[in-house]
């Protein structure tokens, strides 16, 4: 994700702006600039790649600067080039922006500001539009700009702005993405997260959505969104660096868990049509004729990706009437699959580098099916070679074991499924309208989930599994792909031998495993197949397996099942399986933590798995 640093006062700006960004780099990024206060002007350098190739093109007289922004890029509108990373100058280069977030209507607003005030662009970021809109309304006073440019602007933002015209002085605006204040003894910072400031203060001040801020060596203003101005209190940090880069979470893992929310609403965000409901795949070129004549989809993955694409096939089928196929994209690359003359192969992978997936991308190109790839990481691969890219924005995702990613892409193969479905005919309006709905309360219904009091409900059972060397998931229908990401989770960060099982198999061999206190854990979120899945429930309890079970509010007779049940908010069928994951992810962090093992990189594994 993008990092922020800022520094106004008497010390050497580069050299705290630059460990700034260092501080940041554990995050993920791929270029980083920074713009200083240089004699009256603005001078800002830039590089694709590190810190420390950013570091190599700054010049010795920069260090006699005292006012200055840092920006570590993570690219999201543009790929990861010079001109594509931050800070942006505007056209007369008297302001310079940093941006965390996402401007939606940037298109809109790039194209007023060059057709009706001349303004001339330079990168392809929505970012430089809040540049631009920041000249066009200054007058005499920095803050003001950025409230008019503001007021523009639709999406997510965490900005800081700096003007030649008022050399000391970082104006800062929050939407949706996080900035804090640092405060110094004539000096103060801001940053985008808290590992930025540790070296240098511990007093802050954090800035709320629509709030703005006004930042000298002496003085931190801050104002809300009508422009009055507020008194805040300060927050004292008391974590050391390790915990601040985990957000104050033991690990990565447990902070990508508890960011689920935001980044779901983020890769729904601009795909969800606000005038009419509609969801509109706008980077996706196929043709409408092409997605109505699909007559197959290959769907084709690694690891958790591959979990997602068992789901995806289970939607797209359901949804949009077509069928699909799932692959391994080791197996698939080495096998001769059929394709049919309107064939499209969907290729998922969170880091868009995968050597399997990227081969069986290369195979399909060359036989000349089209690829749309579902990534994470924009100018990856993946992304560069495929016909076709939705990102997922789930942002850098550092722990091995990945969770928000797939979460993500279960987000984006919904949004597919239900644009396809409509484009096809197959989906009735009414029903893409609930489904639209139900995914807009998504990141609400995860809060819920992700609740103190329904984290406690799992301790217990995490204790009693941490015991075991063996495991079973088992569902049925959209419960069951849910259940093999749930066991893999589980192997991957415990080291538990979990296998996850079409519950309506478990008569078909595993049921001879299950003696008193194995553990099983059910997913029951389907109503056409309920009553099949609580008798399966019932054949485990019979023979004395411990199940944990995960079913919707309401569905009290599993409670009288089961040692323990962790209930859901009501939700959509078709859309449970993004709320059911969750508190698998979480068993099998709870479990790891309860039996020792390294969390965040399991023993053996790699996040990114570039060799075959
Ligand atoms: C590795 C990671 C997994 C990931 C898989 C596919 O095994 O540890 O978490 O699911 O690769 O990675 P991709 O980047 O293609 O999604």
């Amino acid at each position: 994700m993008c990092g922020i640093v800022g520094y106004t006062g008497f010390k050497e700006a580069n050299t705290i702006l630059i460990d700034g960004l260092k501080k940041l780099e554990y995050r993920g990024y791929d270029s980083a600039g920074i713009a200083l206060q240089l004699e009256g002007k603005l001078k800002i350098t830039k590089a694709a790649g590190s810190v420390a190739d950013l570091e190599s093109k700054m010049d010795e007289g920069d260090s006699e600067v005292k006012v200055g922004i840092g920006h570590t890029r993570w690219a999201t509108h543009g790929r990861p080039t010079d001109e594509n990373a931050h800070p942006h100058y505007s056209c007369c280069e008297k302001f310079a922006v940093i941006h965390n977030g996402i401007i939606e209507n940037h298109q809109a607003l790039r194209q007023w500001l060059k057709e009706e005030t001349g303004h001339e662009f330079r990168s392809e970021t929505d970012t430089e539009v809040l540049a631009h809109l920041v000249e066009e309304y200054y007058k005499d006073d920095l803050l003001e700009a950025v409230r008019n440019a503001v007021a523009r602007v639709e999406g997510s933002y965490a900005m800081v702005v700096i003007s030649s015209h008022e050399p000391e002085r970082l104006v800062c605006a929050r939407q949706d993405s996080p900035l804090i204040v640092g405060l110094g003894e004539d000096e103060n910072f801001v940053a985008s997260d808290i590992p930025a400031l540790l070296a240098h203060t511990r007093k802050t001040k954090i800035l709320e959505d629509g709030e703005f801020a006004s930042i000298t060596p002496e003085q931190v203003e801050i104002f809300d969104a009508e422009g009055k101005s507020i008194d805040k209190e300060v927050f004292e940090i008391t974590w050391d660096i390790e915990s601040a880069e985990k957000g104050g979470y033991e690990h990565f893992m447990l902070k990508e868990i508890m960011e689920q929310p935001a980044v779901a609403k983020e890769t729904m965000r601009q795909r969800i049509d606000p005038a009419n409901g509609r969801v509109k795949l706008d980077e996706i070129n196929l043709t409408d004729e092409e997605i109505q004549t699909l007559d197959n989809i290959y769907i084709v993955a690694c690891g958790t990706a591959y979990h997602a694409g068992l789901l995806g096939k289970a939607v797209l089928e359901d949804l949009a009437g077509i069928p699909v196929e799932v692959d391994v994209a080791s197996e698939f690359r080495y096998r001769r699959p059929i394709f049919k003359e309107n064939q499209l192969v969907i290729v998922i992978s969170q880091s868009g580098e995968t050597a399997d997936t990227l081969a069986a991308l290369r195979m399909a190109r060359q036989k000349g099916v089209k690829v749309l790839a579902i990534t994470n990481v924009v100018g990856s691969s993946v992304s560069r070679e495929a016909d076709e890219v939705l990102y997922t924005w789930a942002g850098p995702e550092i722990a091995v074991a990945s969770t928000k990613a797939y979460l993500t892409q279960l987000v984006a193969l919904y949004l597919v499924a239900i644009y396809f479905g409509e484009l096809r005919g197959y989906l009735a309006s009414e029903k893409a309208d609930e489904l639209v709905k139900g995914l807009k309360e998504l990141p609400g219904q995860l809060e819920q989930v992700l609740s103190e009091e329904s984290l406690a409900k799992l301790h217990k059972y995490c204790e009693h599994l941490s015991k075991w060397d063996n495991a079973f998931f088992v569902g049925r229908n959209l419960d069951y792909p849910v259940a093999r990401e749930g066991a893999l989770k589980l192997k991957e960060i415990s080291y538990i031998h979990a296998e996850a099982y079409a519950a309506g198999e478990l008569k078909h061999g595993p049921l001879a495993l299950i003696v008193d206190g194995v553990p099983v854990v059910a997913l029951i979120t389907q109503k056409a197949v309920y009553d099949k899945t609580l008798s399966n429930i019932q054949e485990v309890n019979a023979r004395g397996g411990a199940v944990f079970a995960i079913t919707m509010e309401g569905n009290d007779d599993v409670a009288e099942q089961v040692e323990s049940v962790f209930y859901l908010p009501p939700v959509n069928d078709v859309l449970a399986p993004v709320l059911a994951a969750v508190p698998t992810q979480l068993i099998a962090y709870y479990t790891a933590l309860a039996r020792g093992s390294s969390v965040d990189k399991p023993r053996n594994l790699a996040k990114s798995v570039t060799v075959e």
